[in-house]
Formats: structure tokens, sequence, C-alpha cells
């Protein structure tokens, strides 16, 4: 395949960094400090924050919830107009440097906000964004992506748009010393899912493409493995740095992508507000399982390369199994169980919203039709 690759976003990466943003916003920038419920006032980097920009004219916007709303983040885009501002900074998680590209790319746009994610409108301009980033798990901070959901109609819709990556990310890993284990564990699963959806797809014979992959999930697969002992230097910057490279487009180029676990897994967020990351592992199983035809070659060379498994005609079962092990050791549930309906009509829900967002084409081959979403589903929920 051909592929025009560039990844234009600055990485500040350690002890101590947060002190540079000041050298990469403009000084006579009117900048708009974006953040979220407040954890970053509590472990010091707001702080770090402010003084940094005590040479910066700038304001600020906060709470930015965890599968940010466009009804919160309309006002930080009147914000943005009533107080002139055009440098947008994002502290925080995937969710508030999600949010934040949705305000960047809506503040120059005359419509609704909500016909970005939407798809109603291609975004052409954005104000630029620097990141820093407190949760390692999405990769938004040096990425073009961003989801965002529509709280008065439960839906969740991602766009993607050059204008919206981050100019510069800061990345100190002394920041993740206040993250609950909870969202520790969500940043391991996630960024192994997001290596998964470009990785165990066809056979590529993309060496390069693969055997990075297959770092990536070993690296993973040791801090999970390792989860116990977590509170180190090591670990924390050896997770920030997997999460980053796991999606920021390098991994992807020139190979078939798939993002279906991501696209059902967005369904079920939306309708049932389950954390992203643990709405990856209740879908990915049941899908690998389900496209075990196609998916065969890739899980067979992920057991031996990733896991170490022996081969066998039942190596790509075993993989899949494998896989699912690694949430369960890390106490994530791999069924939904947690729905308040019964069976029949939880996934009759999430195969209705599927289809209502035209997604009847998931996968890299796109195989994996509404009968397939149902399936996948019937295996996911109880
Ligand atoms: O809001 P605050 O108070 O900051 O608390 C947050 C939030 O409650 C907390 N937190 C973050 N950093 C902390 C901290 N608490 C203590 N200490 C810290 N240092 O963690 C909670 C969860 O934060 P959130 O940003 O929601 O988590 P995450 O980074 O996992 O982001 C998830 C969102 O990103 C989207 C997901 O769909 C979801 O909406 N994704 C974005 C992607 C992208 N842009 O490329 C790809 C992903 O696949 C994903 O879809
Ligand atoms: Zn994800």
């Amino acid at each position: 395949m051909k592929f025009n690759y560039v990844n234009p976003t600055q990485i500040l990466f350690g002890q101590n960094q947060i002190v540079g943003i000041s050298g990469q916003i403009a000084p006579d920038s009117k900048v708009l400090v974006i953040y979220g419920g407040g954890s970053i006032k509590r472990n010091g980097v707001y702080d770090q924050v402010t003084s940094a920009l005590e040479n910066h004219n700038w304001v600020e916007f906060s709470g930015v919830e965890p599968n940010p709303t466009r009804e919160t983040l309309d006002k930080a885009v009147e914000l943005v107009r009533s107080e002139n501002v055009d440098y947008i900074l994002a502290v925080g998680g995937g969710s508030v440097i999600d949010g934040s590209k949705y305000v960047a790319a809506s503040a120059l746009y005359d419509g609704e906000g909500w016909d970005i994610p939407s798809g109603k409108h291609q975004v052409t301009q954005a104000l630029p964004i620097g990141a820093i980033l407190t949760l390692p798990a999405t990769g938004s901070e040096s990425n073009m992506g961003s989801v965002v959901t529509n709280a008065t109609t439960q839906e969740k819709l991602a766009f993607l748009s050059p204008f919206v990556q981050p100019k510069f990310a800061v990345m100190d890993p002394d920041v993740m010393k206040t993250l609950p284990e909870r969202q520790l564990v969500n940043g391991v699963v996630d960024a192994w899912v997001h290596v998964c959806e470009q990785y165990i797809t066809t056979t590529n014979n993309a060496y390069v493409q693969d055997g990075y992959a297959e770092a990536l999930l070993r690296s993973l697969l040791k801090l999970g493995q390792d989860f116990e002992n977590r509170d180190n230097d090591e670990w924390r910057a050896n997770l920030m740095w997997s999460a980053n490279q796991a999606l920021n487009g390098l991994i992807g180029v020139g190979v078939a992508q798939d993002w279906a676990t991501h696209m059902i897994g967005h369904e079920l967020t939306a309708a049932f507000g389950v954390d992203h990351a643990r709405s990856l592992a209740i879908v990915q199983p049941s899908l690998m399982r389900n496209q075990m035809a196609t998916k065969r070659a890739k899980l067979e060379q992920m057991g031996v390369n990733v896991f170490g498994l022996a081969k066998g005609d039942d190596l790509a079962e075993r993989t899949v199994d494998a896989i699912e092990a690694f949430y369960q050791s890390l106490e994530v549930a791999t069924t939904l169980t947690d729905h308040g309906l019964t069976t029949e009509q939880a996934v009759d829900k999430i195969v209705g919203q599927i289809e209502s967002h035209g997604m009847v084409a998931l996968g890299e081959h796109q195989a994996i039709t509404l009968t397939e979403s149902r399936q996948i589903l019937e295996a996911a929920i109880q």
C-alpha cells in the first residue's frame, strides 16, 4: 500500500517537562487552558501549568467529563469566541484532549459543532492545540483523532483531522502517580487494543509494522503482568511511551486496519456508560472468535511472537484465550452483565445504534455486517 506519513507533534517526554510549554506557545497568544473534573488541581499539575504560563495571557475552562460531551464543549467554544482565544492548551487524559480538538475546530466553524463528529462538516481549519497528558491510554496527544459524545441523543462519534493534531505534547510520567488503579488498567488495555486493531488483520508482510506492533504488545503485556509493582518510574515511563506509540499513526501506515472493536465498543459506552477501555475488552475476544477465518494467520503470529505459545492447529484459538486471560488477570470483565436490560434487549439496542450510524460493514474486509455484529454481541453480553 502507498502511504504518506508525518507526525508533526513535538514530544516533550520526561520528568519536569511541563515548564517547557512556555517556549512552545507564542508569548502574544491568548490561551484557553481546558481541563477535566479537577484531578490536576489535586496533583500539582495545575500549579505547574499556571507557573509556566506566568508570562502568558490565559483563561481557563474546566469540567470536561470522561467521554466528553458536546453539550459541555459547546460552552468552551463560546468562551473561545468571547475571549478571542487563539491557542488551546489541553491538560488531561484522552477526554480532555479529544474535547479540546472539538473546541479548536468548532470555534472556527460557523455551523453546529456536532456537524463535525457527525460527518456533516469536514474540518478545514482549527485553532492550534498543545497537550499536557495526564493519563496514558488513547494516544490522542499526538494523533488526529477525537471522540465526542452527544448526551442528548446518546451518540458517541469519532472524527479525524490533521488540523486538530496537537502541535506539542508534554508527557511527564510523574503525573501518573495520582491515577487511580482503574485508570491505569484502562490505559494498558486501551493501548493494547489500539495495537491489535492495526495488527490482527490480514497478513501484510510488513516486517517493520509487524515487528514494532509486537514489541509494543510485549511491552504492554509485561506492564500488565507486572501491575503489582507499578509504583516506579520505569513502569510509568514505559506505559506512557507504549500508549503513545500504539496510536500515533506509525504502526498503521501501509497496512490493513480493523477498528471494529472500537466502533462497537463506543456504542456500549454511549448506551451503558462502560469505560472506553472496558468496552473493548468486552467486544474484542468475541469479535476475534467471530472473525477467526480471516484473522487466523495473524493470531497465530501473535501467539508465537507475543505470548510465546507453542505451534499447533488451535494456536489462533489459544491466542484469543490468552488475550482474554490477560484482561481477566487485570480484573477487567470480558462480558457485559451490568446493563439493566435482558440480554436480548441489550443486544437489540446496540445493533440498532450500529445500524443508525451506518456501520454495516466493519473490519478490514468490511465483513462485519449487522449479522456478525449481532453474533459478536450475543457472545459478549450476558
Ligand atoms: O477529569 P479529571 O478530574 O481530570 O479526572 C480524570 C477522569 O475522571 C482522571 N484522570 C486523568 N488524569 C489523572 C486522573 N486522575 C488522577 N490523576 C491523573 N493524573 O481519569 C478519568 C478518565 O479520564 P479520560 O480522559 O476520560 O480517560 P482516557 O484517557 O482513557 O480517555 C478516554 C476517552 O478517549 C477516547 C475514548 O473514547 C474516551 O472518550 N478515545 C480517544 C482516542 C483518540 N483520540 O485517538 C482513541 C481511543 O480509542 C478512544 O476512543
Ligand atoms: Zn481506544
